[in-house]
């Protein structure tokens, strides 16, 4: 993990230790609920990162999603898997607010109603999706479209503050090691392979400092060796950052979860959760090889 991430990771806890704060000084009711919940902030003391609770969106009657309840906590990687059309781009939709649901509920942290809020501001407190298609500024180097990415979080405050002109390079230099492209940083980015592209888009999205990162199906259209980097890339990740991973590169979600008994993979099917545990678990699930592994 670069000092980057590690430094990310700190002030994400340091910001919820504050948020821990006790205000216990009237005792009572103060006092039971010990933490300051400050309105519109991400508040994941109770764990989770993203709460989703019967969640039903449907289109001319077909329910592309139907009661689809999933809960990822704070720094978890979460892979999805399952048949196409199983819901699981129409469910980062309705996270990242670009379809309303019927019926449901979203939270971001135990405080945040997703679906009270439009999709720029979904994107402003943290939610940073990567689609599948790589859509990168193809006419500005690497290093252009990282220094872009930085800027489009931090416009006034980023001019008045001199000093973070050398903090920015810093954290443009840790970025490009990050998603190895630190000897094409001034390459144009048109230039770049697919597998490049992608990795420059997900740093263009980290370069935003997003807590929770959606991913769909990031490694379509890769080879072999930009896989395993890829699932490298998204482990240096894992803790510092909460990542929702759609793909059906089997080999690819066995990277991600490999080392980790316990790690969760979840299968969709049909709009609801089909199947929720450990890869091995899904593999020996008869219903998840009947709808989709066995195919
Ligand atoms: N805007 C829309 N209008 C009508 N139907 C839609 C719309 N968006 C999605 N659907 C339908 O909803 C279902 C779920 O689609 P979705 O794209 O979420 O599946 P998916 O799991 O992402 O599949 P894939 O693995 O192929 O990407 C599909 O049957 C799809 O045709
Ligand atoms: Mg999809």
């Amino acid at each position: 993990m670069t000092p980057e991430l590690m430094e990310a990771g700190a002030r994400i806890r340091e910001e919820a230790a504050k948020r821990q704060t006790t205000t216990g000084l009237s005792g009572g009711r103060a006092a039971s609920y010990s933490r300051v919940v400050v309105p519109g902030e991400l508040d994941v003391a109770h764990g989770a990162i993203l709460y989703l609770d019967d969640i039903t969106v449907s289109f001319d009657g077909f329910k592309a999603l139907n009661a689809l309840s999933l809960n990822i906590s704070a720094g978890e990687l979460r892979c999805i898997i399952g048949p196409n059309g199983a819901g699981k781009t129409t469910m980062m939709d309705v996270i990242t607010g670009k379809t309303r649901p019927d019926a449901g509920k979203a939270f971001f942290g135990s405080t945040i109603d997703l679906l009270r809020l439009r999709e720029n501001q979904i994107a402003s407190i943290g939610i940073g999706r990567k689609f599948q298609k790589p859509t990168v500024f193809e006419q500005l180097s690497v290093f252009e479209n990282l220094e872009l990415a930085l800027k489009a979080d931090r416009g006034v405050k980023a001019s008045m503050l001199f000093r973070l002109d050398s903090e920015q390079l810093d954290r443009i230099g840790a970025m490009l090691n990050l998603i190895h492209l630190k000897a094409d940083a001034q390459r144009t980015a048109g230039l770049l392979s697919h597998g490049q592209k992608q990795w420059l888009e997900i740093g263009m999205l980290l370069m935003q400092d997003p807590k929770l990162l959606l991913l769909d199906e990031p490694v379509a259209g890769m080879t072999d060796e930009e896989t395993e980097r890829t699932a490298e890339l998204f482990l240096s990740l894992e803790g510092s950052h909460s990542l929702v991973v759609v793909e059906h590169d089997m080999k690819f979600i066995g990277e991600l979860t490999q080392g980790k008994a316990t790690k969760k993979v979840t299968v969709l099917h049909e709009g609801s959760v089909l199947a929720e545990g450990t890869l091995a678990e899904c593999q020996a699930n008869e219903k998840v090889v009947e709808v989709y592994l066995g195919r």
